[in-house]
C-alpha cells in the first residue's frame, strides 16, 4: 500500500532512512550535530546538483516541483531526515525498539505508538531544519522573521535574523499538502501526529533579547526568536509518546466526516473526547519488539546495563558478559603554562549484551 500522497514527505523522512544509513554511515552513537554540515554551501551553489538531489528524494510530483524551485531545499530535507533519525535513535536508545531502520517500512504502515512518534519527530525535524536553514540564509525564498508581537515596540527592535518558524510552518503546510478531510482513521491519526511534531517545535520558541545603551541602561533592546535545541523537542515528544492516547474513530454526523475519539480521562463528564492537540495518538497496541519481526530486528545483541535495563531489554532471555580493556588519559599535569601532559591508563570494562 502506498502512503497517502500528502504524507509521502514524512515517509521520505522516515523511510529512505534505509538509504540514509548507508549514506551517513550511522553507528547510532553519533552526537546530534547541528547543521550546516560540511560542504552544504558548495553543493547548493551548483543548481544542477540541486536539481539532481531533488530527483533522488522520494517526493510526490508537487513536492518535487517545490523542491526544484527552491535551491537549498533538497539539502535541507536531507538534513531533516538525518536529524530526525539521530534524535529518534537517541530517545529510544534504552528501549526494546531502538528506532532501528530495520522494519521501518512495516512500522509506518501500522498505527502503533512508535508510528506516532516517527511521524511527529519527522515533522518536527522538518519544521526545525527549515526554520534554521531560513535564518542561515540557505533558502532563497525565505526572509527574516521580523514579526511584531511584543508590546511597546519603541522600547526594543527585532534584531538580526531569528529562527524563522513562520516561514517554516507556512512552507510545511504547502509541502505536506492540504488537510485531508474524511480519509480513513490512519490517515487522520498520521496527520494529527504530524501536527503534534510541528506544535512541539513552535512551543519551544523563545524570545531572546540583548540590551544596548550606556553602561547597561538598556535604552535599546534587540530581540530575536530562537528555537530550542532539537534535543529538547525530542525529549518533549518522547514524553508524549509515553503518554500517547489510544483512539478509535467515529463519524461526526453534523460534519459528515471521520473524527478521532479517545476514551475520556478520569473525572471528565463525557464518555469520549477528542484527543488534545498535543497528544500523540495511536490505534494499535505495539508488539513486544523482543524477537525479529517485520517491525524490528529484536533485541538480541543489544548492549544493556546489568542494574538498569538488562532484564527488560533482553525479554527474560538473559545476557552475555564480556570484559575488555579500554585506554583513557590519566594523571594529567599542566606543563609550564599552556599544555597538559597525560599518561595512558588502562581499565577493565564489562559489557553486557542480550542473548539470542
Ligand atoms: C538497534 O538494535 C539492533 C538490534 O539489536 C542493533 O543491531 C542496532 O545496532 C541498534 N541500533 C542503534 C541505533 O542502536
Amino acid at each position: 500500500m502506498r502512503p497517502p500522497p500528502a504524507l509521502a514527505a514524512l515517509c521520505l523522512l522516515a523511510l529512505p532512512a534505509a538509504a540514509a544509513a548507508a549514506y551517513f554511515g550511522l553507528t547510532g552513537r553519533e552526537v546530534l550535530t547541528p547543521f550546516p554540515g560540511p560542504g552544504t554551501a558548495a553543493a547548493s551553489a551548483q543548481s544542477g546538483a540541486h536539481l539532481r538531489q531533488c530527483d533522488l528524494l522520494q517526493l510526490s510530483r508537487r513536492q518535487k516541483q517545490l523542491c526544484r524551485r527552491e535551491p537549498g531545499l533538497a539539502e535541507t530535507l536531507q538534513d531533516a531526515a538525518h536529524l530526525s533519525l539521530l534524535e529518534c535513535q537517541f530517545q529510544f536508545r534504552h528501549e526494546r525498539w531502538n528506532c532501528s531502520l530495520e522494519g521501518r517500512t512495516g512500522l509506518l504502515k501500522r498505527g502503533f505508538k512508535e508510528t506516532a512518534f516517527l511521524y511527529a519527530v519527522s515533522s518536527a525535524a522538518l519544521a526545525h531544519t527549515l526554520a534554521r536553514a531560513c535564518s542561515a540564509g540557505r533558502l532563497e525564498r525565505c526572509t527574516c522573521d521580523d514579526s511584531p508581537g511584543l508590546q511597546s515596540p519603541q522600547a526594543w527592535q527585532w534584531g538580526v535574523c531569528g529562527d524563522n518558524l513562520k516561514y517554516s510552518t507556512k512552507f510545511l503546510s504547502q509541502f505536506l499538502g492540504p488537510k485531508r478531510g474524511s480519509k480513513d482513521l490512519r490517515a487522520r491519526a498520521d496527520a494529527h501526529n504530524t501536527h503534534v511534531g510541528i506544535k512541539a517545535v513552535k512551543s519551544g520558541v523563545r524570545t531572546t533579547c540583548k540590551c544596548h545603551g550606556v553602561s547597561g541602561s538598556c535604552a535599546v533592546r534587540t530581540c530575536w526568536k530562537q528555537l530550542s535545541p532539537f534535543r529538547e523537542t525530542g525529549q518533549a515528544l518522547k514524553l508524549r509518546y509515553e503518554a500517547a492516547v489510544k483512539v478509535s474513530s467515529a463519524t461526526n454526523e453534523a460534519l459528515g466526516r471521520l473524527e478521532l475519539w479517545a476514551p475520556a480521562r478520569p473525572g471528565s463528564p463525557a464518555k469520549e473526547l477528542a484527543p488534545r492537540p498535543g497528544d500523540l495518538v495511536y490505534m494499535e497496541d505495539s508488539p513486544s519488539f523482543c524477537r525479529p519481526s517485520k517491525y524490528s530486528p529484536g533485541t538480541a545483541g543489544r548492549a544493556c546495563s546489568r542494574e538498569a535495563s538488562c532484564s527488560s531489554l533482553c525479554c527474560g532471555r538473559g545476557y552475555d558478559t564480556q570484559s575488555r580493556l579500554v585506554a583513557f588519559s590519566c594523571h594529567c599535569r599542566v606543563q609550564w603554562c599552556c599544555y597538559v601532559e597525560c599518561q595512558q591508563c588502562v581499565q577493565e570494562e564489562t559489557l553486557y549484551t542480550c542473548k539470542h
